[in-house]
């Protein structure tokens, strides 16, 4: 037995993991066409993995206009609800746990991708310095800098609301042992966040109390949904500017969303470090490390780490689990390699995006 930090159970919320080994929500863009259906490859990725302490899915958008990229899951339509239920079996089988990750791109899209051609839908009108992935209608597929966006109105927010609460539903439906709701990396939920992005005038814009109202409202809605706030998690990233989104004092805002969200007891909290996409971020360690002693709950910790720093990161006390996206593309037996303390595979970037087996279910494992 390895005294390895990182191999040492512990209690999320109200699930038991054997190990503190979180695969990280990882988009793979390998849904079945036409309707983004998750299917049997799927499940045997997913299934290879599932040796993790905890699984978070890919982000998986829970409704059309919740999209962003082509050929990623959805969690709206009965066919995507059975198709994942091919994964929550395979990995439940194979004696792991999966939660599901909640998507709502928010401006991060394209009208190719929208219900009938529409804008999609953002807290303000302002258009974000970033790309999302189309499919044309003749099937060539390409990078494109994401639409101008429409602002949602007011009295649209609740169906934004109901949107999450009903993708709770299906996942849970679907077979997951609870939902992730995402609200990191400048998808919709950060744009509210984001002082640059969300320009509102009313009760979910301006103040720090304002810009974080949607997000709890989504938090409380996913709770009451799944009926257990430890069966409930949030994937954050304070300081991120991947997207195109920038927050003028993110001590204040993430210090704000922390003090709600100790009173509602989720399985965790999950913080992206902003660096995962490379850059540097004078002040994130400072920034992290105030959020960390902020936090009363459990704090999964994710970003370019490996075997050595992932346990530095626990016994440091700067968290309680740590999450691996890339190493675990590449690793499908990840937990074995730590507690052997084996070498990693390398990540194929050529591979990572769209396709079918090869980078995705043909990683070697230590056996072979
Ligand atoms: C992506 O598809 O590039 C992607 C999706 C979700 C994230 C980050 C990146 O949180």
């Amino acid at each position: 037995m390895s005294d390895n930090t990182l191999l040492k159970p512990i209690r999320l919320g109200t699930l038991d993991l054997p190990n503190r080994v979180i695969m990280a929500p990882l988009t793979r863009q390998r849904a079945q066409q036409p309707g983004n259906i998750p299917h049997q490859l799927n499940a045997t990725y997913y299934a290879q993995r599932a040796n993790a302490g905890l699984i978070i899915s890919e982000a998986t958008q829970i409704c059309a206009e919740g999209q962003g990229y082509a050929w990623t899951p959805g969690v709206h339509s009965a066919e995507q609800i059975a198709g994942w239920k091919l994964t929550t079996d395979a990995v439940h089988k194979a004696g792991g746990r999966i939660f599901m990750q909640l998507w709502h791109v928010g401006r991060i899209s394209h009208t190719l991708l929208q219900p009938n051609g529409a804008a999609p839908v953002a807290p303000s009108a302002i258009q974000a310095k970033a790309e999302c992935y189309v499919q044309e209608a003749d099937g060539s597929h390409h990078k494109a800098p994401t639409s101008m966006p429409r602002a949602l109105p007011t009295e649209e927010l609740p169906g934004i609301v109901e949107a999450y609460a009903q993708g709770t539903r299906n996942a849970m439906e679907a077979g997951f042992d609870g939902v992730e709701v995402h609200a990191a990396n400048g998808y919709l939920l950060d744009q509210f966040l984001c002082s640059d992005s969300n320009q509102r005038t009313d009760n979910y814009g301006g103040s720090v109390e304002n810009r974080v109202r949607l997000v709890l409202e989504v938090v409380d809605a996913a709770v009451s949904t799944v009926g257990d706030s430890g069966r409930v998690g949030i994937r954050i990233s304070p300081m991120g500017t991947f997207n195109g989104v920038d927050d003028a004092n993110p001590l204040e805002t993430f210090s704000h969303l922390i003090k709600e969200l100790n009173s509602r007891q989720l399985a965790y909290l999950h913080v992206n470090k902003p660096d995962w996409v490379g850059g540097t971020y004078e002040g994130f360690d400072e920034l992290l490390q105030a959020l960390r002693e902020q936090y009363t709950g459990q704090l999964i910790l994710c970003g370019g780490m490996d075997a050595s720093s992932g346990a530095e990161a626990i016994d440091s006390g700067l968290a309680d689990v740590v999450a691996f996206g890339r190493p675990y593309i590449a690793n499908p037996d990840l937990v074995a390699r730590i507690q052997a303390g084996a070498e990693w595979n390398n990540i194929n970037p050529a591979t990572l995006y769209g396709g079918a087996e090869i980078g995705y279910t043909d990683y070697p494992t230590l056996n072979g």
